[in-house]
């Protein structure tokens, strides 16, 4: 009896990795759902199709950013450098225009330079690297270097990128709730850019006191620019681990074929899972339907991305033999509706740091692909052209599975706390509530 029950148990414990994963992100998304309420108007969903999407987003009513939303109190606690300074936070008006135009002005890089830049870069963060990787931690340097190079016109100093670095690092991986965020990395880095404004290469809004400008510069160039083309990036780099056609073809093909294998990348593996916009005015939908102003929209890309593809799971860069514009696809949102300001730049420098690491290695991984990508993209880099080591991918594949049995735990704690501690604190609800205080 004794034997049956062991042997029972030494089952159950050896399936885990099979079952219990998925179970808990379903418990997650139910605890998540509980503490948020279901706030929103899911879009595509009942009331607007996917034939609409793209007309309901860009309505000139679909432009409320913050206020107004339980959802913003979640973004705010994960992404603000200051809670009112993000230019993904602000709300129409003077201020985000200022900022959008600081924003600009920094990514209007001509394409050689933007090239240039991104070998300089790659050629520094990723000379001693071989073996066994993380994707995503061996993109965020390179990233790091890139962005003070755009904001600062040179180099960056080591100790600057280990700022950069440890707060893009902690900012994403609370977003994936398998950590928690640690402020003080958050503040050492605020503290270094506060004692660098005089040194950007253009004017930063005069409007923003200097701690504000120091937050902006932090939000949208060593956070988000870091962070999303460090995910991009090790999406794109996964992908060719996976696909060994596609990487020889990527390796010596011409720009164009890696282009398409960026948008595929980018339709199958969206940096966004939903953004939402608050309606400042009401939307009408025909006959007597209108969407009321004061809803929250949530726009959501991974299923707009797999609408109107045949077998939409599958990675086929030839759909994109057809123009953009005519499919389902938006990675950087849509032109009406405050769309990703890097959304030239952002594939110039994908490509470039692709084709430098195609250059120096051959790319291996058997682990787990999915969107928000955990797991930070394990992979094998060994040199050109060299047969993929089976017995490595077996081991890969394995401490992956069990890596995720114990992540999609850690998640579950880690995440409830974060949304729940989001709720009680508020930010963009107090700082609604209370403008003049709340001023920096
Ligand atoms: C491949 C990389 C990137 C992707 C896929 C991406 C995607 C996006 C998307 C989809 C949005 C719009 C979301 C919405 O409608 O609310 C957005 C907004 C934004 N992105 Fe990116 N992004 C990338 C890289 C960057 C970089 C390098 C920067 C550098 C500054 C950046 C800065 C921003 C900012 C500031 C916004 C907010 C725009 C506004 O509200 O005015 N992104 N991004």
């Amino acid at each position: 009896m004794l034997i049956i029950l062991a042997l029972a148990l030494a089952l159950v414990v050896a399936s885990l990795p099979w079952w219990l994963p998925a179970r808990v992100v379903a418990l997650r998304v139910r605890v998540f759902n509980r503490i948020n309420g279901d706030e929103g108007i899911p879009v595509p969903g009942d009331l607007v199709g996917v034939d609409r999407f793209r007309e309901v987003y860009s309505h000139p009513a679909a432009n409320g950013r913050s206020r107004g939303a339980a959802l913003s109190d979640l973004f705010w606690y994960w992404l603000s450098p200051g809670p009112e300074m993000h230019q993904e936070h602000l709300e129409a008006g003077e201020r985000y225009d200022a900022v959008a135009k600081a924003t600009r002005g920094l990514l209007a890089v001509p394409r050689g330079e933007a090239e240039e830049l991104t070998r300089r870069c790659a050629a520094r963060t990723l000379a001693g690297a071989r073996g066994l990787v993380r994707l995503r931690d061996l993109m965020m340097p390179l990233w790091a270097e890139f962005s003070y190079e755009l904001v600062f016109a040179e180099p960056c100093p080591r100790e600057a990128r280990d700022l950069i670095v440890g707060n893009a690092n902690d900012v994403v991986t609370s977003l994936k709730c398998t950590g928690l965020r640690h402020m003080e990395r958050r503040h050492r880095l605020t503290r270094y850019l506060l004692g660098r404004l005089s040194r950007v290469r253009i004017p930063l809004p005069a409007g923003l006191s200097p701690q504000e400008q120091a937050f902006y510069l932090q939000g949208a160039f060593f956070n988000t620019a870091v962070v999303q083309l460090s995910e991009a990036t090790a999406h794109l780099l996964m992908v060719l681990a996976q696909h060994p056609e596609v990487q020889e073809r990527a390796r010596t093909g011409d720009d164009r074929y890696l282009d398409q294998v960026i948008s595929e990348t980018l339709r199958l593996y969206p940096l966004f899972g939903i953004a939402h916009r608050i309606t400042t005015g009401e939307i009408p939908l025909g006959g007597s339907t209108a969407i009321p102003a004061g809803s929250v929209l949530c726009f959501n890309y991974p299923e707009f991305h797999r609408a109107g593809f045949a077998d939409p799971d599958r990675f086929d860069p030839g759909r994109f033999d057809r123009p953009a514009r005519e499919l389902n696809h938006i990675p950087f949102g849509v032109a009406a509706n405050r769309p990703c300001p890097a959304w030239r730049l952002a594939p110039i420098a994908m490509r470039v740091a692709a084709r430098e690491i195609l250059h120096r290695h051959s790319l291996h991984s058997s682990a787990a692909h999915t969107r928000s990508l955990p797991n930070r993209g394990p992979c094998l880099l060994t040199p050109p052209h060299a047969s993929p080591p089976r017995a490595a991918l077996v081991l890969m594949r394995v401490r992956d599975r069990w890596e995720d049995v114990w992540r999609s735990l850690v998640q579950l704690v880690l995440g409830t706390y974060m949304v729940w501690d989001a709720r009680r604190q508020r930010l963009c609800e107090t700082h609604f509530d209370h403008p003049a205080e709340n001023r920096t």
